[in-house]
């Protein structure tokens, strides 16, 4: 029994940052994302007999024991959820270019929910999928579907699930990442997130205002209102990362080169070249704009920070089944 799987990594434009339940990865706030053409990661998951041991390997390396214990768990409790049996060989590839500064659990745990879900032949459909695929990696729920999403927090196992806002968006949108530094980061989203909830005093005013930009960023999707989108990313993601300063202890994810990136795109507007920035768990930064303005922003980078990376990308699709 085996299968393979294609999920493609998506950008959060609202964050999930915070749970309310570290086992199902209950969100405190909803989240809304946009999935991403350009990085993906395809995964074949073969069932083998109780008998042969777990084997994962990961861009045709195979892992360690320690490496394999993230992945190897969570089919695990897969498994005690569908009352299945069996060993795994797992093998993935990442097409995410650690040079774009992406996160690749999202793609990574999706893919794996999918293949799953293919090699038992569970048939379990897309709702169920992003159940499962957010008992990976919190950001996988989302990445079950193509184009914006909605990840509604709920406040159960049953109610915490992807919508589908637009599989196939008609919005001018375009995400460069720039790569800023490829160095692992110091704190996972994991820790950064559970530090804020635990002692940040205004955790509950990030809540508070991330579920009003959840209704703002809709009436923007539904629109097709590119600045609107725009600005609603950029203030979030400020908003998620001052929220960090302000645990105890604070903390921050930005590096001198971040900030640099920032001003960048303030002075960007400043001569009529319209771009937003969003980050996530990494000093790396990632621009939104148009296509007609993606060719300046990649020079005026370039100039001014010369060994920076850049990938571009804009709405990807949902989950693909690729062999079974
Ligand atoms: C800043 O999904 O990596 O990218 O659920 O603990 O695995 P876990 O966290 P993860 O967190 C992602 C945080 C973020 C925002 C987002 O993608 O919504």
């Amino acid at each position: 029994m085996h299968a393979t799987a294609r999920a493609h990594t998506n950008i959060a434009l609202i964050k999930y940052w915070g749970k309310k339940d570290d086992q199902l990865k209950l969100p405190c706030n909803s989240s809304l994302s946009m999935t991403l053409d350009a990085f993906y990661t395809e995964t074949k998951l073969t069932i083998l007999d109780a008998d042969q041991p777990n084997r994962f390997y990961l861009n045709g390396q195979e892992q360690s024991l320690k490496a394999s214990q993230r992945v190897v768990n969570y089919l695990r409790v897969l498994q005690e959820r569908f009352n299945l049996s069996g060993n795994f060989l797992i093998e993935s590839t990442n097409h995410v270019p650690t040079s774009a500064g992406l996160a690749s659990s999202a793609s990574a745990f999706a893919a794996l929910a999918a293949s799953f879900n293919a090699a038992y032949e569970l048939n379990v459909d897309l709702t169920e999928l992003s159940r499962i695929a957010r008992l990976g990696s919190g950001s996988a729920t989302r990445s079950v579907y193509g184009g914006f999403v909605e990840w509604q927090a709920g406040d159960s196992d049953e109610n915490s699930i992807a919508l589908p806002l637009a599989e196939h968006p008609k919005m001018d949108l375009t995400l460069l990442a720039v790569e800023i530094e490829t160095a692992k980061k110091s704190i996972s989203s994991t820790k950064g997130m559970n530090l804020v909830v635990e002692t940040s005093p205004y955790y509950a005013t990030w809540v508070e205002q991330a579920e009003l930009n959840i209704g703002q960023m809709k009436m923007a999707i539904a629109a097709n209102d590119f600045s609107a989108v725009g600005h609603l990313a950029q203030q979030n993601a400020l908003a998620m990362h001052a929220l960090n300063l302000t645990a105890d202890p604070g903390f921050t994810y930005f590096q001198p080169e971040t900030i640099r990136a920032m001003q960048l795109v303030a002075e960007l507007n400043q001569n009529g070249v319209e771009c937003y920035f969003t980050m996530d768990a990494g000093p790396n930064v990632k621009i939104l704009t148009q296509l007609k303005n993606v060719e300046e922003i990649i020079q005026r980078f370039k100039n001014d920070l010369p060994h920076v990376k850049i990938v571009k990308a804009t709405f990807g699709p949902g989950i693909e089944i690729l062999d079974k």
